[in-house]
């Protein structure tokens, strides 16, 4: 089995050795750009962890962690249009580089060529692949688009919130995880916990996610700390203040949704959060997720010992600064 350190390294290497087009120019520089950018690599890391938990050796299950990688990195580049997002892994996102257009085709392509990836993979896998694969896309377009409409909604439901999430974050996480176990031949049911796993534990990231973007150091966090508060993103900590905030502090909140001096909306929203302890309530629920994750791990059948790089991993992102 691989450290984590030793399995980013891999996915480094496969990445670099990865060759799109020359030409358009246009259309594929983008894409060597923001694979190149940096990142933190957590779902093919965590989908080979996952297949090496079965004996299958990490370099077997590199394209299909390619196709995830690949796949992430484009949702990033529509997204950051759709976010009107202006720093990705602390540079230029690329619609700010390339123009929203190129940005919108350049993303279509990396779908392709996710694809091309996975249909690299072994043909007794592929047919179950491609299915888990369609169907965690699938699901990312799906919570894209209700975040997209929460922005524009005042009621909705923490309940609703967290199944957002699950689509548009967890799902890929967790068939990520599905896949690794897929590829690796493991039975559909330690494949089913392990999707459990990265669901959960994909709920617990996104939480972290929203926490870091209030409350992020802007020097460590490579996006634009605020952005979900100038969007009116509908996010964990914003339904929990609404539901505690009462009188005039829940009129001074209401008053900032249409706030376009945004210094001054982001400092009112954090202030609120702080007066309220919100901070504190959302690593709760952040860790109650994390439990729940770490509960389906114990099923799957596979030595506690070869499960520990996993946890270690578990723990250590929901500490993270980026
Ligand atoms: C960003 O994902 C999008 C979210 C689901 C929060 P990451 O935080 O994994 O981004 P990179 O790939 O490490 O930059
Ligand atoms: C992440 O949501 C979901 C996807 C990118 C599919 P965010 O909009 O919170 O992600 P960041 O914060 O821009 O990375
Ligand atoms: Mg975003
Ligand atoms: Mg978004
Ligand atoms: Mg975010």
């Amino acid at each position: 089995m691989h450290t984590i350190f030793e399995l980013q390294q891999l996915i480094e290497k496969a990445i670099r050795e990865v060759e799109y087009p020359a030409n358009p120019g246009k259309l594929y520089e983008p894409i060597s750009y923001i694979m190149r950018l940096g990142g933190k690599r957590i779902r093919p890391v965590l989908l080979l962890l996952s297949s090496e938990l079965f004996n299958h050796e990490a370099s077997k299950a590199m394209e299909a962690a390619l196709a995830i990688e690949t796949f992430h990195n484009f949702t990033l580049i529509h997204d950051d249009i759709m976010d009107n997002a202006p720093l990705r892994r602390g540079q230029d996102t690329v619609h700010i580089k390339w123009g929203v257009n190129n940005a919108i085709l350049s993303g279509d392509v990396m779908m392709v060529e996710a694809n091309k990836h996975l249909t690299r993979l072994d043909a007794a896998v592929l047919k179950n692949a491609l299915h888990c694969f369609n169907a965690t896309a699938q699901g990312v377009c799906e919570g894209q688009q209700l975040d997209m409409e929460f922005e524009q909604r005042t009621d909705v439901s923490i309940r609703e919130y967290i199944n957002m999430i699950r689509l548009k974050t967890a799902v890929l996480v967790a068939g990520a995880m599905k896949l690794g176990a897929i590829v690796a031949g493991a039975t559909e049911e330690d494949a089913n916990y392990l999707y459990d796993f990265g669901e959960n534990f994909g709920i617990a990231f996104q939480l972290q996610d929203d926490i870091l973007d209030v409350f992020g150091d802007p020097a460590k966090f490579g996006k634009q700390v605020g952005g979900d508060i100038i969007s009116n993103k509908q996010t964990f900590l914003l339904l929990k203040l609404k539901e505690l905030a009462k009188g005039e502090d829940l009129s001074l909140l209401e008053s900032q949704y249409s706030n376009t001096d945004y210094p001054a909306k982001i400092e009112a929203i954090t202030t609120l959060y702080n007066q309220y302890g919100i901070r504190d309530l959302a690593i709760t629920k952040m860790k109650h997720s994390l439990d729940i994750a770490f509960s389906a791990l114990d099923k799957v059948s596979a030595a506690p010992a070869k499960k520990d790089e996993l946890l270690q991993l578990a723990h250590s992102l929901i500490e993270r600064e980026h």
